[in-house]
């Protein structure tokens, strides 16, 4: 199993599984991202990670079905859950049906079982699945806690798709209920004061922002590994416009 990115929306074909077709940098930088995941989830013994961004299009869905992938390719148990019930994309980017999924289990009218897709032997995957109206106050539901917990009975890494922080509250939500928070940025695309605005809402409600991950950095600088290059960064207080 391997990790490809595409820059053509149009063929979003995001898993590749012949090994040699996929650069080696971006392997090599999912699995930096990978190793500094860990190791945050590990301080608090926790399971769930969400990944959100400041706006569409910056490379959240992208991102978490690669980071999920590369998570299981040290044999653990990983689910990906697409919780961006008004945009779903993990179905399109793994090529599955999403018939049902994560809103038929909130609703209680599917269970897990029903529901989850083995992609391979380590990773299963949870569509998003039915379209509903209030997608944020589901989030808040108990149905919510218990479909965590669910999950965390069953696997190692629960890897969460989420909707943008700066449109909806979905991802601010959802947030609260992991033990890991990371935000992407597209590397001349996020506006630093996107990022700001973002980091301002999760502030206020005492989410702590766990990590950055530039996608894309070094894109304009041409050449294979600094167009597809992803870079990882701790959150500190020098980032600035200047890193994307
Ligand atoms: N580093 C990259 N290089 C080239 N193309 C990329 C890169 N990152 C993402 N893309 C492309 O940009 C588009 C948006 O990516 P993706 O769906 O991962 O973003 P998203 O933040 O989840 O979007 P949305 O907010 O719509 O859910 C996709 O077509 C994807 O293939
Ligand atoms: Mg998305």
């Amino acid at each position: 199993m391997a990790i490809n990115l595409t820059n053509k929306p149009s063929n979003e074909k995001v898993i590749v599984p012949e090994l040699n077709k996929t650069p080696f940098a971006i392997v090599e930088s999912y699995k930096n991202l990978r190793t500094n995941l860990v190791s945050v989830l590990s301080k608090t013994d926790g399971k769930i990670l969400a990944i959100s961004s400041p706006y569409a299009a910056e490379g959240k869905s992208t991102t978490a079905l690669n980071i999920a992938i590369t998570l299981a390719q040290l044999n653990k148990k990983v689910v990906i859950l697409d919780t961006d019930s008004r945009k779903p994309t993990i179905h399109k980017k793994a090529k599955i049906n999403n018939e049902k999924g994560c809103m038929d289990i909130l609703l209680g009218e599917s269970t897990v079982d029903e529901v989850v897709i083995t992609y391979n032997s380590y990773l299963d995957i949870i569509t998003s699945g039915a379209k509903v109206k209030n997608p944020s106050e589901l989030y808040s539901t108990v149905a919510f806690d218990k479909l965590l917990e669910e999950l965390e009975e069953r696997y190692d890494y629960i890897i969460l798709d989420t909707p943008p922080i700066n449109i909806v509250s979905d991802s601010l939500i959802i947030a609260q209920k992991c033990d890991a928070f990371v935000m992407v940025v597209r590397a001349g695309v996020t506006k630093y004061e996107a990022f700001e605005a973002a980091y301002d809402s999760l502030k206020v409600l005492d989410i702590e922002l766990d990590g950055v991950i530039v996608n894309g950095s070094g894109a304009k600088n041409g050449g294979y590994y600094r167009k597809y290059g992803y870079k990882y960064y701790r959150y500190s207080r020098s980032y600035s416009n200047q890193q994307y």
